[in-house]
């Protein structure tokens, strides 16, 4: 194939929106070694398997060939010069970011938004790369939104969405689902979602003071729903939020976790917060959700994701 080729085939390829991984393993002296990769997929869950694929050219390509042992680690969106660490010739990459060794002795970078330990299952040749196919022995989802890549540049949906929402009448909810069941708390006019004013203060420190006061563990992910409240002279915004694994219905400080099932028969406190809640059970049932742009009374959903609603692997 020509270069010419070879760059539009690179660019058909980019169109597909993934997120960023970083993989590591050993060398043969014992040091870690990693390259950035957004090859990764996740390939079947009993067994628990995945694949990310490596290029021939690549300066550890025996070193991870022969590994017995290798880790993913998915990128979060405060990562991106991790990212780029990982992907430039740079001679002590691990000198420059923090990291642990787990479990099962690969490296692991810290914060990052979930990873994988995995022993090597498979290697199989492909063209120019070589698949590696990982039998997971260890992983863990710390809920923290995922950096993407698309068509050669990194996005950074909650990021955005946070530089973009400001001001003392923004009021930020957070829509957080658990096993089937979302939290809601009670006030005098029905039940509505965990929520709490911007005022001065950014989108991200807002949520995380309200995830304290509901003493819950849980990151921001994507913005839900936006709408302005003219009466009321508000703009809400809903945040879909996600729990560590293995956090699942911890007990919550306020507010209690209702099935959402029987959510459409619960008193909702106002009627654009009911029809967001009708629309997200429809969707939660079907795996895809949209963003809505309106205001109390009227307006349009867009789907913008297909969330990872099942486990990764
Ligand atoms: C976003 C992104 C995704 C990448 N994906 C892969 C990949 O899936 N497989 C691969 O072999 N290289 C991939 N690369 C390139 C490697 O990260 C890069 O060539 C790195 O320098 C390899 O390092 P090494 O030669 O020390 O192994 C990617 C780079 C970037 C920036």
């Amino acid at each position: 194939m020509d270069a010419d080729k070879r760059r539009q085939l690179r660019d058909a390829f980019g169109a597909f929106m993934t997120g960023v991984t970083v993989v590591t393993t050993h060398d043969a002296q014992g040091q870690p070694i990693g390259f950035t990769a957004n090859s990764f997929s996740s390939v079947s869950l009993d067994p628990a398997l995945l694949l990310v694929s490596i290029d021939k050219r690549s300066a550890n390509f025996d070193n991870f060939t022969q590994s017995g042992h290798f880790a993913i680690n998915i990128l979060s969106e405060q990562q991106k010069e991790t990212s780029n660490i990982f992907a430039q010739k740079i001679a002590d990459r691990f000198s420059l970011v923090p990291w642990r060794t787990g479990e099962y002795g690969t490296p692991l970078l810290d914060d990052s938004s979930a990873w994988f330990e995995c022993s090597m299952h498979q290697v199989v040749d492909a063209g120019d790369h070589a698949i590696l196919i990982g039998h997971v022995e260890a992983f863990a989802s710390c809920g923290t939104a995922g950096l993407g890549y698309y068509r050669g540049a990194y996005f950074t949906p909650y990021q955005n969405a946070e530089s973009l929402i400001a001001g003392p009448n923004v009021v930020v909810s957070a829509l957080i689902e658990s096993a089937g069941k979302a939290l809601v708390v009670k006030g005098e006019q029905g039940y509505s979602l965990p929520a709490q004013t911007v005022s001065n203060r950014s989108v991200s420190e807002t949520l995380t003071q309200l995830f304290s006061t509901l003493r819950i563990e849980a990151s921001p992910g994507f913005v839900y729903s936006i709408w302005e409240d003219r009466q009321k002279k508000q703009q809400h915004i809903v945040f879909l939020c996600a729990q560590p694994t293995g956090a699942t219905l911890p007990a919550v400080a306020q507010g209690e976790w209702v099935d959402l099932q029987s959510m459409t028969q619960l008193p909702v406190a106002d009627s654009a917060l009911k029809s967001l809640l009708d629309r997200f059970i429809r969707e939660y049932a079907v795996g895809n959700y949209g963003l809505y742009y309106g205001d109390e009374a009227q307006g349009s959903v867009r789907q913008f994701f297909t969330p990872a609603r099942q486990e990764v692997v």
